[in-house]
């Protein structure tokens, strides 16, 4: 860990400092449990060095057998996946019993995890569903809609038969918006749905804010709707949402596609690396393997590693940082563990560096030729 003590940087410190202070202000809602707070206010975590080069010097110079690339790279035993099942239609209620509303947070797998739930939610009670907000995550800073990531007329036509679904609220309701929620506590506000709640849950807790209100908004809602015990036809209904309602807009796809095309064919700009790919391609991994790539979502970010309240390396500094950035991102959700690290760590809680996921892959067989690609968002200076 690299230690600053420039004037430039102890400012920082006392601006950090500051906003610590005016945080439970400036977010008084709270609304979605991350409010809107920049993770990129606190630099003071820089992501550890690593610890492991000689390990992993060597792991990368092990040679791979030919049948060992091939077994690397052939596609997964049949996991017994199958896809969703028809969905038992219960036919929709005559009469809506209202309007649900859902504010998404998290990054896009919690939202579409979240989306899902809705849509069972709205099942459950009879409802309307409102196309789902989706909250401004502030480590991804991705402020698009559902509409501009999602196929929505698709999503409201697979569902047709099962549930309502709107695109807005009608005039009369108009007022039920983000802000409304965000500048004070609210009746039809349900703040208190417990993670994994039951489907009785939300009969006894929105059903009567529904039928006194006529509209229920539900944030936080992320992972808020169990797994157990829910009847086959909602989980059928998630998956139908998952698989078939939920289509990424045809320019997402489009860009999807572009960019897996470009992944397995190597970079123009690099003709004399992409040739000498090629070679060792042919003659080392067979011809089977062009235009073969990894693709890591690292996810080793400031926040996953305050969540894991594991040690990195870094010592007092880390320690201090990340302790400061746990209760300011995670606001207090995140206690002190009753775990060492190294309890933590045996027990696969902390996440791993880019250097042990390095260290894994080598022992998973991959050599200096694998073409590998990190998804997502800059990665600390130390790994590149
Ligand atoms: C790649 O691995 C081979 C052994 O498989 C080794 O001879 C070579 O030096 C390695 N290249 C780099 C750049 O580490
Ligand atoms: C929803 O509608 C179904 C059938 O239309 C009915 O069996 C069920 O009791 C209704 N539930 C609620 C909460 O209105």
């Amino acid at each position: 860990m690299k230690l600053n003590f420039s004037g430039s940087h102890s400012q920082s410190h006392t601006i950090a400092g500051l906003f610590l202070l005016l945080l439970p202000l400036l977010l008084p809602n709270l609304f979605g449990p991350l409010g809107r707070a920049s993770p990129s206010m606190f630099s003071e975590w820089n992501a550890p060095k690593p610890r492991h080069m000689d390990l992993l010097r060597g792991a990368l110079q092990r040679q791979t057998s030919v049948q060992q690339q091939s077994r690397l790279w052939s596609p997964l035993a049949n996991q017994g996946w199958k896809p969703c099942a028809e969905t038992t239609k219960v036919p929709l209620p005559e009469k809506s019993r209202g309007y649900i509303q859902v504010f998404l947070d998290g990054g896009l797998n919690q939202q579409k995890m979240g989306i899902c739930d809705a849509v069972a939610v709205a099942k459950i009670l009879n409802a309307t569903l409102v196309i789902p907000h989706l909250e401004v995550n502030p480590v991804w800073q991705d402020s698009s809609s559902f509409t501009e990531i999602f196929d929505v007329d698709h999503f409201i036509d697979v569902l047709r038969d099962e549930v309502s679904i709107v695109k807005d609220l009608p005039s009369e309701y108009s007022w039920s918006t983000r802000e409304y929620y965000g500048t004070g506590i609210r009746a039809t506000r349900i703040k208190t749905a417990p993670v994994h709640a039951t489907a009785n849950w939300y009969l006894e807790n929105v059903l009567p804010v529904l039928e006194s209100n006529g509209i229920a908004a539900i944030a936080p809602f992320s992972h808020r709707l169990t797994f157990e015990n829910l009847p086959a036809n909602l989980q059928r209904l998630r998956c139908k949402v998952n698989f078939q309602a939920l289509a990424f807009v045809p320019h997402i796809r489009a860009l999807g596609d572009t960019l897996v095309n470009r992944l397995r064919s190597s970079p123009n700009k690099n003709q004399a690396a992409q040739t000498k790919y090629l070679l060792l391609g042919r003659d080392q991994i067979g011809k089977q393997n062009a235009g073969k790539f990894v693709v890591l979502h690292l996810r080793f970010d400031k926040d996953m590693a305050a969540h894991s309240a594991c040690d990195f390396g870094g010592g007092k500094a880390e320690k201090l940082a990340l302790a400061k950035y746990r209760q300011v991102l995670w606001q207090g959700r995140v206690l002190n563990s009753q775990f060492t690290d190294e309890e933590l760590r045996n027990q696969g809680r902390c996440p791993l560096t880019p250097e042990e996921i390095g260290l894994l892959l080598a022992a998973l067989g991959f050599d200096n030729n694998t073409r590998l690609y990190l998804a997502s968002h800059k990665v600390s200076s130390v790994w590149t």
